[in-house]
């Protein structure tokens, strides 16, 4: 008894409580974290061009708006800040009183059980766009540690209940853990981001963060896009170094890494749907050329069935209505 006639694949797709019954994967919106972009003063609440439906908030808005998000069973935000004032070595990334900090006090206030994670990254704060302190044209690695852990550290002084570096410089996890250990915040997770790849899907978040760097590009700390290989040893090193949750971003085009990863630690795995995921699908739902409902759930689907357990998207907000 092997194959047809007696086998028939579609016996058990002939009705949607049988498919349902054994559908392998399920995505709820238990998983999903919202990305937010926050600004500096009040009432303020910026469209931005390149991601319909999203905007900047001002913290007194994102306060409301984190109470919104909750109630509709989010788990999580992601926060990233931009500045008014940025500078060679992004003083405001760890300002007590810098945007993210007000930030993250107002919606914890608002709202304590939404959690919190921030993602701890230098390039919306430096005056050159790029994610660390920049030495005669370079980014400087180890001088990039010391204000990647004060930065986190204010963070979670701050209120943060999770702490997501972004930056993809070496040895930051272990710099980071050993900061918020020294400083009693042994609680407070890292999320790393680290299989990044220096992808050209991040266009519309630069527009939105206001941080595309002003010269060069990303390619000497991001990852190269053709590896899968190295992405399995930066996840190893994030992992050596502390790190509670490991990611791996973009996630569609990236669906492959993440089965690695999957299928290589047994740690908490996240994906990053990143902003020219959601862009491309925006547009296209504009003119009609897809239906974006279907589209959607079909993609976050597609990285979950990857393997990933927690996926960070733009869409978080309209997936709550319609998982
Ligand atoms: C900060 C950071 C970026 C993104 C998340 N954190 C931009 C970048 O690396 O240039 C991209 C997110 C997205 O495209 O949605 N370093």
């Amino acid at each position: 008894m092997s194959g047809f006639p007696q086998l028939r694949m579609r016996r058990l797709r002939r009705s949607e409580t049988l498919r349902a019954l054994i559908r392998e994967t399920k995505i709820d919106v238990g998983d999903l974290i919202y990305p937010l972009f926050v600004v500096e003063g009040s009432k303020a609440k910026q469209k931005i061009s390149s991601m319909p439906g999203q905007y900047r908030f001002s913290s007194d808005l994102l306060a409301k708006e984190a109470e919104e998000i909750a109630r509709s069973g989010i788990p999580a935000i992601i926060l990233f800040g931009i500045p008014q004032k940025k500078d060679e070595v992004a003083s405001q990334a760890y300002h007590p009183k810098g945007v993210i900090q007000q930030a993250i006090k107002a919606i914890k206030k608002a709202t304590p059980h939404l959690l919190v994670v921030t993602d701890v990254c230098l390039c919306e704060y430096t005056s050159h766009g790029h994610c660390g302190v920049v030495v005669d044209g370079d980014v400087d690695n180890d001088k990039t540690l010391e204000l990647l852990a004060k930065t986190a550290l204010s963070h979670a002084e701050a209120g943060a209940d999770i702490v997501a570096p972004s930056d993809m410089m070496d040895g930051r996890v272990k710099a980071i853990r050993q900061a918020l250990d020294g400083n009693g915040f042994q609680n407070i997770p890292i999320m790393a981001y680290a299989a990044k790849y220096a992808s050209a899907f991040y266009g519309p978040f630069r527009e939105a963060a206001e941080s595309a760097p002003q010269f060069g590009d990303r390619r000497s700390y991001q990852m190269d896009p053709p590896n899968w290989r190295e992405a399995l040893r930066e996840v190893e090193q994030d992992i050596a170094e502390g790190a509670d949750i490991v990611m791996v971003k973009p996630a569609l085009p990236y669906l492959d890494v993440i089965r690695k990863v999957r299928d290589t630690f047994n740690y908490p795995l996240a994906a990053y749907s990143v902003s020219g995921e959601y862009a491309m699908v925006k547009a296209a739902a504009q003119q009609g050329w897809l239906d974006e409902k279907k589209i959607v759930v079909e993609m976050l689907t597609a990285i979950k069935r990857a393997g990933a357990d927690i996926i960070i998207t733009y869409y978080a907000r309209e997936a709550a209505q319609w998982l």
